[in-house]
C-alpha cells in the first residue's frame, strides 16, 4: 500500500484529527529530543506492580526505576494512594518527569464483576457488552488504572483450552463485532473514565494444538486470514490503542519477534498505529522456543515491531549494549519510544499525570448499585437454556425446593476466572439469595451433595485461588438424598470450579465430573423433577445429562451478581435468551469442534443418524455437536417464515408463538456454493437481537453486502467471486432449523 494511504487510514483509526495528530507529533518530538538513550529504553519497560504500604517507599526498586526514568508502565497495581506514590516518583523525581501508565487485567469487570467473556458473548448484545466495558473502565479509572489488557479476541475452537473462557467463542464475525464493541466501551474518546484497550493475544493464541495452553500453533495463511485474524483486524480498525503479542509461535517464529505479523500485517496491512506490548515474559521465552538468548531475543523483538517488554527485563537490560554493538539502530529505539509516548499523550497523562488518581472517585464510582443492577441484568442475558422438557422452568416460587451441589452455597466460585479485584467474600451464594427471595413463599433445603470431583488433587488444582474444602463423599450423599426426598423439585448447582478454566487451566476431558454425575443418578431415582444449572468456563460434555435430566441451563460464571441473576431466570422474572457462541460437543474426542467447518471431499452432512463407511465421520459418535453454535431455548417459542429475497435483501417474519414476552437472536448464515478455494459449509454474517411480546411478530431483514461474500483466496486477495450463495436465516446454526434461499451474484450485481 502507498505510504500516504497508510497514514490516512492510520489517522482514521486513531480517532485523532489532523491537528491533534500534529500537536501530538510536535509534543512527542520535542520531548524525545531531550531524552537520553537510557530514558528512551526506560519507556519500553513494563514491570509488575507492588504495594507500597509496607516498608519505606523510597527504598523500593520500582520507585527507584521510576525516579531514574527506567519505567514506562506497571501492571496489576491499583489504588489511588499506591499509584500516586509511583507517579510522584516518575513525574517529580525523574529528570524529564514522564508519567507512568498503570495497566491491569480488567477482563470482565472490576469490583462489579460481569459474567466471564465467553458468557457475555452468548448475549449477542453489542450495546450491553459495550456498556459492560464502559462500566469496567469507569470503575478501574476510579482506582488509578488507565490501561486494560482486554479485549481478548482469540478465536478458540477447542474447548479443552482453558482460555476459551476469556474470549468470545468460535466465530470470527461475532468475535469481530464484540471486539469492536469492547474497544469502543473501554476507550470512548479517551476521557477521564476511559481505559486504553490492549487487544490480545496477537496472534492465533486460541489455536494452541490439542487445546493445551502455550502449545504450538501451525496454520495456513488462508485459514489465518479467513478465520482467525478478523477479530484482531476489527479491533485495530476500532482504534484500539495497543496490542499484546501472544506466547505462541506463528509460522515457527514467536509472535513477539515476528516482523511479518507485527509490521507487515498489523501495521502496514491494517494501517494500525498503536503500540505493541509483549505478553508476560515473552521475550525471555524466546530462548525456550529455541531462537536465542535474552539479548538476541530483545533485538529481534524490537526490530519486529514490539515496543514494550512486559516483565522480561530484556529491553532494559540489553538494548543499550545492542545499540553500541550495532545490532539495532537509534531509529529502532526511537520508533518504539515514540509509540509508547503517543499512548501516554492520548491518555492525557502529559497534561495531567494525576488524571486517573482522583481520591474521591473510589467511593462514588465503584461497585455502585447502578453498576450492580446492570451486571445482574447482563448476566440473565448470558444464560443458555439447553433443555426444558415439559416446561419445568420457570419454577413456581412455592412448595419445597431442594438446592443441591458444590456450587449451591459457593459465592466466591461463581465470580469467574479473571476478576482480580472482585471481593469474593461479599458475593451472595445461591442458597442465601434463594432463601431470602422465597421467604414466606417456598421452603429451600440445601445440601452440598458431593465434592466437585472424586479426585481431591484435581479439586485442589482447580481451586487454585478459591479452594473448595474436601469433604466425605458418603456423608454428602446421605445429606443430599434426605433433603431431596422431601422436595417437590430439585435444583442442582454443579459444574466446574472457576479456576478449572482460564490461563493454564486446560482439561483433557470435558465431561461432567464423575462425582456430580453419580449424585444426579441417585437423585433421578427419586423420580422428582430436576433442573441442572451448569457452571462452566467452557463447553461441557452433557450427553448423558441431556438424555436423563429434564431441564438444563448453562450459567457459565455469572460474576458478582450471579445469584440474583440466576433466581431472576429460574423463577421467571427474566426470560433466558442466551445463545451458544461455541459448539457443545457430544464427546471430548470431537474437539476441535466448530460449526463453520470445511466440507471435505466426503462430507457427512448434518444430522446423520448413523455411521457411514468412507465418509468423514466417527464410528462411535455422530459429527454433530450436542448443542450447536447459536443454540439456546427460551420460555417462549418463536416461528420463522420462509425467506423472501428482494435484490440483496433477505427478509423473514419472526413470531413469538409462546406465552412470554422475550428476546430472540435471529441469525444469518451464508454458504458460498462454488469458489476458487473450499469454503465453509456456512458462516455467520449477521444477527439481530429482537424483542417480541407474546403473540407479536416482526420482519427482520438483512442486506447482503459484498463484504459478507468476500474471502481471502489462495493469493490472499480479499475477493468476491460471482456465483450462487446460499442464504440461511434462523434461530441457530443447525441446518434443519434454518430457512434457505439462493442469492445469485453475477458480475453486474457485484457492487
Ligand atoms: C499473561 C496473560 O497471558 C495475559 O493475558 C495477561 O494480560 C498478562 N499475563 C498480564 O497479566
Amino acid at each position: 500500500m502507498h505510504k500516504s494511504a497508510i497514514t490516512i487510514i492510520a489517522l482514521l483509526f486513531s480517532s485523532l484529527t489532523l491537528t491533534a495528530q500534529d500537536d501530538m507529533d510536535k509534543f512527542v518530538s520535542a520531548l524525545m529530543e531531550k531524552m537520553t538513550v537510557e530514558e528512551k529504553i526506560g519507556q519500553l519497560n513494563l514491570m509488575p506492580g507492588t504495594s507500597f504500604t509496607t516498608g519505606e517507599p523510597k527504598d523500593n526498586p520500582l520507585l527507584q526505576m521510576a525516579a531514574e526514568g527506567k519505567l514506562g508502565a506497571v501492571l496489576n497495581m491499583s489504588g489511588e494512594k499506591n499509584l500516586k506514590i509511583l507517579q510522584d516518583a516518575a513525574t517529580r523525581q525523574s529528570r524529564l518527569g514522564i508519567p507512568v501508565m498503570a495497566g491491569m487485567d480488567v477482563i470482565h469487570g472490576y469490583e462489579t464483576v460481569f459474567p466471564i467473556p465467553l458468557a457475555m458473548s452468548c448475549s449477542w448484545d453489542m450495546e450491553a457488552i459495550e456498556q459492560s466495558t464502559r462500566i469496567a473502565a469507569k470503575e478501574a479509572t476510579a482506582d488509578g488504572i488507565c490501561w486494560t489488557f482486554s479485549p481478548m479476541v482469540d478465536i478458540a475452537l477447542d474447548a479443552r483450552w482453558g482460555r476459551i473462557a476469556e474470549g468470545s467463542g468460535e466465530d470470527p464475525f461475532l468475535g469481530s463485532c464484540i471486539a469492536q464493541a469492547m474497544v469502543r466501551g473501554y476507550q470512548g474518546n479517551f476521557g477521564k473514565q476511559n481505559l486504553m484497550a490492549c487487544v490480545k493475544h496477537y496472534a492465533l493464541y486460541g489455536a494452541a494444538e490439542a487445546g493445551r495452553d502455550y502449545n504450538t500453533v501451525d496454520m495456513s495463511r488462508i485459514r489465518m486470514f479467513n478465520q482467525f485474524m478478523p477479530p484482531y483486524k476489527a479491533a485495530a480498525e476500532a482504534g484500539a490503542g495497543s496490542f499484546m503479542t501472544s506466547f505462541n509461535i506463528v509460522e515457527y517464529v514467536p509472535a513477539t519477534t515476528n516482523r511479518w505479523l507485527l509490521d507487515d500485517v498489523l501495521r502496514k496491512g491494517w494501517g494500525w498505529n498503536g503500540f505493541v506490548v509483549t505478553d508476560y515474559g515473552s521475550i525471555d521465552e524466546v530462548a525456550a522456543h529455541g531462537l536465542g538468548n535474552l539479548t538476541k531475543a530483545s533485538v529481534m523483538a524490537l526490530k519486529a515491531g514490539t515496543d514494550m517488554d512486559m516483565c522480561s527485563g530484556g529491553f532494559i537490560k540489553t538494548l543499550s549494549q545492542s545499540l553500541s554493538d550495532g545490532n539495532i539502530s537509534m531509529e529502532d529505539i526511537d520508533t518504539a519510544c515514540r509509540r509508547v509516548l503517543e499512548a501516554k499523550y492520548k491518555l492525557g497523562l502529559f497534561k495531567d499525570p494525576y488524571r486517573f488518581l482522583d481520591a474521591k472517585r473510589r467511593a462514588t464510582d465503584i461497585y455502585t448499585p447502578e453498576h450492580r443492577r446492570f451486571a445482574r441484568q447482563m448476566a440473565t442475558k448470558t444464560f443458555v437454556l439447553l433443555k426444558n422438557e415439559g416446561n419445568i422452568l420457570p419454577l413456581k416460587p412455592q412448595g419445597r425446593i431442594a438446592l443441591i451441589g458444590p456450587m449451591a452455597d459457593n459465592g466466591a466460585n461463581m465470580v469467574g476466572t479473571w476478576a482480580p479485584m472482585a471481593k469474593r467474600s461479599r458475593v451472595a451464594t445461591l442458597k442465601e439469595t434463594m432463601e431470602q427471595r422465597l421467604k414466606g413463599k417456598a421452603q429451600v433445603d440445601y445440601a452440598q451433595g458431593c465434592n466437585f470431583t472424586s479426585d481431591p488433587v484435581l479439586q485442589a488444582d482447580g481451586g487454585a485461588w478459591i479452594a473448595a474444602p474436601w469433604k466425605n463423599a458418603d456423608t454428602l450423599m446421605v445429606e443430599a438424598i434426605s433433603v431431596a426426598e422431601k422436595a417437590d423439585v430439585i435444583v442442582c448447582a454443579m459444574g466446574e470450579e472457576s479456576e478449572m478454566s482460564g490461563e493454564s487451566h486446560c482439561r483433557a476431558s470435558l465431561e461432567m465430573f464423575d462425582a456430580q454425575q453419580h449424585l444426579i443418578e441417585q437423585l433421578l431415582k427419586l423420580g422428582k423433577p430436576i433442573v441442572l444449572l451448569n457452571f462452566a468456563g467452557r463447553p461441557t460434555v452433557m450427553t448423558w445429562e441431556q438424555s436423563h435430566i429434564p431441564a438444563i441451563m448453562n450459567v457459565w460464571f455469572p460474576g458478582s451478581e450471579a445469584s440474583d441473576a440466576i433466581c431472576d431466570v429460574l423463577f421467571g422474572e427474566a426470560v433466558p435468551s442466551g445463545k451458544l457462541t461455541v459448539s457443545m460437543p457430544q464427546a471430548t474426542g470431537q474437539e476441535p469442534l466448530y460449526y463453520n467447518q470445511l466440507p471435505t471431499g466426503r462430507p457427512m452432512g448434518e444430522n446423520a443418524q448413523r455411521f457411514h463407511l468412507y465418509k468423514s465421520n466417527y464410528l462411535d459418535v455422530r459429527n454433530d455437536p450436542l448443542y450447536p453454535f447459536g443454540y439456546g431455548l427460551s420460555y417462549t417459542t418463536f416461528a420463522y417464515s420462509d425467506i423472501t429475497l428482494e435484490g440483496r435483501t433477505a427478509t423473514v417474519r419472526v413470531s413469538n408463538t409462546g406465552n412470554y414476552d422475550a428476546d430472540e437472536i435471529v441469525q444469518l448464515y451464508i454458504h458460498d456454493v462454488e469458489a476458487s478455494i473450499s469454503r465453509p459449509v456456512k458462516e455467520l454474517k449477521g444477527f439481530r437481537r429482537i424483542h417480541l411480546a407474546k403473540g407479536e411478530s416482526t420482519e427482520v431483514s438483512f442486506t447482503i453486502t459484498d463484504d459478507m461474500l468476500r474471502f481471502y483466496n489462495q493469493q490472499l486477495d480479499y475477493v468476491l467471486e460471482p456465483g450462487d450463495f446460499e442464504i440461511m436465516i434462523g434461530p441457530d446454526s443447525n441446518l434443519k432449523n434454518l430457512k434457505k434461499t439462493i442469492l445469485s451474484i453475477t458480475d453486474d450485481t457485484n457492487q
